[in-house]
């Protein structure tokens, strides 16, 4: 379907490929960092796109449903090496999906002007061209190329506050085949996994793809403690499973981060049987109210059934708060909003709790965990974890921390001199004790990579949930 062949344009388009099949107007010598485009571009943009291309792609550019986010790191790695020759291309040869080339080139060159400022690439002096010849000329690395240079400062900066960032020692073993998927399914992208009383894993993930729209594959999967495979539920009921957690009535809570006018937005409490118990926020309504969440992202319960929901996906846009609600769910306050300040939250990701009821929130574009009591009070902020996409804390307050998106240059994932996986330490002391290195040999020029989710069971086995690998792998102490 249309997937492969995006796919293979991708391929097709990219390195030698694109010299044998382009006409090589010019060398691609400059790229979208050089301020290919005007302000005034991306504003008239920004109307056409609201014109012609919300309705699918949604306000915010996260994407609907089947329209892919033209946004983030799934956009940015599909495009990341082409050029905005080959963007313009399939933009205007193919969009809008039901009335391919009805816009004018300009508009199309607009539009384009519009995505790169809203990826966060600068504006410049003379507007982006609308032809292709020219646009051949334009690069899109969806990552600063000089910044890497000035990369030995900063980490020499940063190696003057912590030690080494990546320096702790690697105690555990990885098994990644370690889960029995049924016939004919594959493990599509997953955020999401836990552990049950009996020692059952959950694993919610994104039906063999990165999206359950459209899917009747069964998303919620159970397997028993040796990785067979038990059950799977909830067929049709999501379109983008992101946050799991069970809670201490093994409850099986889950949030879906998207939202396509029918369904989505949602937090979904399930028991083990698959039944649905109840949900929050309204099916398919993406906005920010007390009964209504944007992109929730987590979800977690505590033993006296309190509900905090951590809420918006998209860096300065949408929501960017804490939500909670009393065990019958009724909204009790929320805090949080946009910023880097003490308090405020930037693309709030993952939420764990320790013993004494504090609650973490992986803060994940300020790169640090924030520490509150259950009423919103800033206790604490930590970034010795790295990059929060996902935390967990066990009983004995182990806490664990999984960095997906650490980057050295800048642009998305900005974190330079620290590298992806799964941090373990102490939610008491802060400590970090020991570090998984993710296994990705190019982190730099892949927006995720590694465990998002992160979950241990009471034997201390850690299980790793991976968006890019597609795979939820096992870690289990060498010795
Ligand atoms: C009627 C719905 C609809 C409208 C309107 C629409 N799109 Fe799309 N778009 C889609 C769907 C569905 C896909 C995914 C299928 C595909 O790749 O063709 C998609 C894919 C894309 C992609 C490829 C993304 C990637 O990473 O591979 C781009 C770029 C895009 N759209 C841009 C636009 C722009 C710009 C507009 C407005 C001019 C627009 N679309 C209008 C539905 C729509």
């Amino acid at each position: 379907m249309r997937k492969s062949l995006v796919f293979a344009g991708v391929l097709a388009a990219g390195g030698l490929a694109m010299i044998a099949g382009k006409p090589m107007a010019q060398d691609a010598t400059r790229s979208v960092w050089d301020g290919v485009y005007t302000e005034a571009q991306a504003q008239r943009g920004q109307a056409a796109y609201a014109q012609s291309c919300g309705l699918c792609h949604g306000v915010g550019l996260t994407g609907l449903g089947e329209a892919k986010p033209l946004t983030g790191p799934e956009f940015l790695s599909n495009w990341n090496g082409l050029t905005m020759a080959d963007l313009f291309d399939r933009t205007r040869t193919t969009m809008p999906l039901n009335k391919p080339r009805s816009l004018t080139k300009e508009q199309y060159a607009d539009v384009l002007a519009y995505l790169l400022k809203f990826d966060g690439f600068p504006a410049g002096q003379s507007e982006l061209p609308a032809r292709s010849e020219m646009l051949a000329g334009v690069t899109i690395d969806a990552f600063k190329p000089s910044a890497a240079l000035s990369v030995t400062g900063a980490s020499a900066d940063a190696a003057a506050i912590v030690a080494d960032p990546n320096g702790a020692p690697n105690a555990y073993a990885a098994d990644p085949g370690f889960f029995k998927l049924p016939a004919g399914r594959t493990m599509g992208s997953t955020s999401a996994v836990a552990t049950d009383s009996r020692g059952h894993i959950w694993i919610a993930e994104r039906c063999g793809a990165n999206n359950c729209a459209g899917s009747k594959l069964d998303p919620i999967l159970e397997f028993d403690a040796n990785g067979g495979f038990i059950k799977a539920f909830g067929a049709g009921m999501l379109l983008f499973p992101h946050g799991l957690f069970v809670d201490a009535k093994d409850h099986i809570w889950l949030t879906d981060g998207h939202s396509d006018g029918t369904k989505g937005a949602q937090v979904f409490e399930f028991d083990t049987t698959g039944k649905l118990l109840r949900t929050l926020g309204k099916a398919g309504v993406s906005a920010e109210g007390p009964d209504t969440f944007t992109e929730p992202n987590a979800v977690l319960v505590t033993k006296d059934g309190t509900i905090f929901v951590a809420d918006g996906h998209t860096p300065n846009k949408g929501a960017a708060r804490i939500v909670k609600f009393d065990k019958s769910g009724k909204f009790l306050k929320q805090w949080g909003g946009h910023g880097a300040g003490p308090g405020q939250l930037e693309v709030p990701h993952t939420l764990a709790m320790d013993s004494k009821g504090r609650l973490f929130v992986g803060d994940r574009w300020n790169n640090r965990i924030q520490v509150f009591d259950q009423e919103g009070k800033l206790l604490a902020t930590w970034d010795q974890f790295g990059r929060p996409s996902g935390m967990f804390i066990d009983r004995s307050d182990v806490l664990y921390v999984a960095d997906s998106e650490s980057r050295n240059p800048e642009g998305y994932g900005h974190h330079p001199g620290w590298a992806r996986g799964i941090r373990i330490g102490s939610a008491k002391t802060g400590a970090v004790t020991a570090f998984i290195r993710d296994t990705e040999p190019n982190p730099d020029k892949a927006a995720t990579s590694g465990a998002e989710g992160v979950w241990a069971d009471r034997h201390g086995v850690i299980y790793g949930a991976q968006v890019q690998q597609k795979t939820v792998v096992r870690y289990t102490r060498a010795h």
